[in-house]
């Protein structure tokens, strides 16, 4: 499926609201005001329910505006899933198993999992529950047998969570390196979707699970841009079709920190910096952070961002960083029109 995909397919025929974020020229990268790059490949579920499937599977590339650290990247993979009735645990582990072997391979999995799954009612009726209570239940179910086959013993936590083209919606998070970490959401497919598209008198569930997060937890891996590295020392770690393997870091380059301090102004947003940051730096930004913010008695707002520079391969000389550093400063005044202090 193309990466450039229509802004109706992202938004309209998902049910995003007109004012929802993720329209917003802050969080998707557009191409021109009718096409973006594919903000998820939930985007494919309309015109593959119109095209009479009831299970199905989308892998894709996922491009996203988002912040800087170790989890995020603004690009990775979507894989919309939907199982028939096949023992659903050896399929997805396999699937899951054949991404990542590849992607070792190839150190380039950026890869988000989803899945679909449509019921007819003799499907629920039989349980006493109606058609919602049913797919939530099966939804769950079937999620946490998956996380604990995947992941055995680690701890993990359901969040009630809001998603336009689902009701009710959750996130399943898994702790860490000692943080809180979501790697899927999922929910019961809103009625209107099915019905748009179709799908009369039918029950859906759906989720969409992030393969990076997922391959951080199994492995150990630390930070979102390995995936992107061509070091032998993290790829030789790797063996095709090995589970298990636990990620020895190799000696960690030292980091280097450089602060800059602006007055934002009304168009200012932490997304925006992080752009300008990635044009400048690429995978040498290994956090974006806010770390003082007030405002004075005029009520100009002031932010302080700390950034660390930081290499997977070299050491960084201090030339370098502090030439990354003056074109950072010189962009974001010119391009984001903030006030440098
Ligand atoms: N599309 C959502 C995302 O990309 C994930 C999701 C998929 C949520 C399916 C609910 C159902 O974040």
């Amino acid at each position: 499926m193309n990466f450039f995909s229509f802004f109706s397919q992202n938004f309209d025929d998902v049910l995003v609201p007109a004012d929802h974020i993720s329209r917003s020229y802050n969080d998707t990268y557009y191409v021109d005001s009718g096409t973006v790059l594919r903000c998820h490949t939930s985007a494919h579920q309309a015109e593959l329910l119109r095209d009479g499937h009831t299970h199905f599977l989308v892998t894709g590339d996922v491009y996203r505006r988002d912040s800087i650290d170790s989890t995020h990247y603004p690009v990775f993979h979507q894989v919309f899933w939907a199982p028939i009735f096949c023992n659903l645990l050896t399929f997805f582990s396999s699937f899951v198993f054949r991404l990542l072997k590849h992607s070792f391979i190839y150190s380039y999995v950026k890869m988000q999992m989803e899945g679909f799954r449509v019921f007819s009612p003799k499907e629920w009726e039989a349980s006493g529950l109606d058609g919602t209570s049913y797919a939530a239940e099966d939804l769950k179910k079937c999620l946490e047998g998956l996380a604990r086959h995947l992941f055995g013993a680690v701890e993990m936590r359901w969040i009630d969570a809001y998603f336009p083209f689902t009701n009710p919606s959750f996130e399943l998070e898994i702790y860490f390196q000692e943080k809180w970490m979501e790697v899927l959401g999922c929910g019961v497919t809103e009625q209107e979707i099915l019905r748009n598209n179709g799908q009369l008198d039918s029950v859906a569930w759906a989720f969409g699970l992030g393969l990076e997060r997922l391959a951080m937890v199994l492995f150990d891996i630390p930070d979102i841009r390995l995936f992107w590295t061509t070091d032998e020392r993290f790829t030789s770690q790797f063996t095709k079709g090995k589970m298990g393997i636990k990620f020895k870091p190799f000696s960690k380059f030292p980091p280097c920190y450089k602060d800059m301090s602006f007055w934002i102004n009304e168009s200012f947003t932490e997304n925006n910096l992080c752009e300008v940051v990635r044009g400048v730096a690429g995978d040498l930004a290994e956090e974006v952070q806010l770390i003082d913010n007030f405002t004075n008695k005029k009520g100009m707002t002031s932010h302080c961002y700390r950034i660390a520079y930081r290499s997977m391969e070299r050491s960084l000389t201090d030339e370098e960083i502090n030439e990354l550093q003056r074109k950072v400063r010189e962009q974001v005044e010119t391009k984001l029109n903030v006030e440098l202090r």
